[in-house]
């Protein structure tokens, strides 16, 4: 599993741009500058809509005044779904959202989780990270779907 000192690694996500899916490196993303990542297990499911991503969004402006560049959310979902969703909780400008449609970042991460019984599939774990310039900084997990360790407050608290 990541930890705080590892590089953050290399894997191609995808992001809705103004003509269509286009692929992000994490490589680029994250190179020569502070970001705010956090992972959720899912779009539009209960905590990380009703919660996680609206906490990152009311806070996005806070983070960001403390010296981060972007505010991105990443699920094992696919760049429509991650798109659509951020359309109905008004990210644009706020929060970037990233789609790792097949789950190979959660893998690399080793934050797989399996849903497969509730009918989810694998899908990532709930977390939030600091990543600068490629290295993770601060990494706060959760242990359940719940969303505590990893909110938008607790991740501003430690900036
Ligand atoms: C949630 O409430 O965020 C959630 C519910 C079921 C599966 C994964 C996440």
């Amino acid at each position: 599993m990541i930890k705080v000192g590892d590089k953050f690694p290399s894997a191609t996500l995808k992001v809705m741009g103004p003509d269509g899916p286009k692929d992000v490196s994490t490589d680029e993303f994250f190179k020569g500058r502070k970001v705010a990542l956090f992972g959720v297990p899912g779009a539009f499911t209960p905590g990380c809509s009703a919660k996680h991503l609206p906490g990152f969004v009311m806070n996005a402006d806070k983070i960001k005044a403390k010296g981060v560049s972007e505010v991105a959310c990443v699920a094992v979902n696919d760049v429509f779904v991650m798109d659509a969703w951020g359309k109905v909780q008004n990210t644009a400008g706020k929060v970037t959202m990233l789609a790792d449609g097949s789950g190979k970042l959660a893998k690399s991460l080793g934050l797989e989780l399996d849903l497969v019984e509730r009918g989810l599939g694998v899908r990532s774990r709930r977390y939030a990270m600091i990543v600068d310039n490629g290295v993770v900084k601060t990494f706060n997990l959760e242990e359940g779907t719940g969303v505590d360790k990893s909110s938008a407050e607790t991740l501003l608290k430690g900036l």
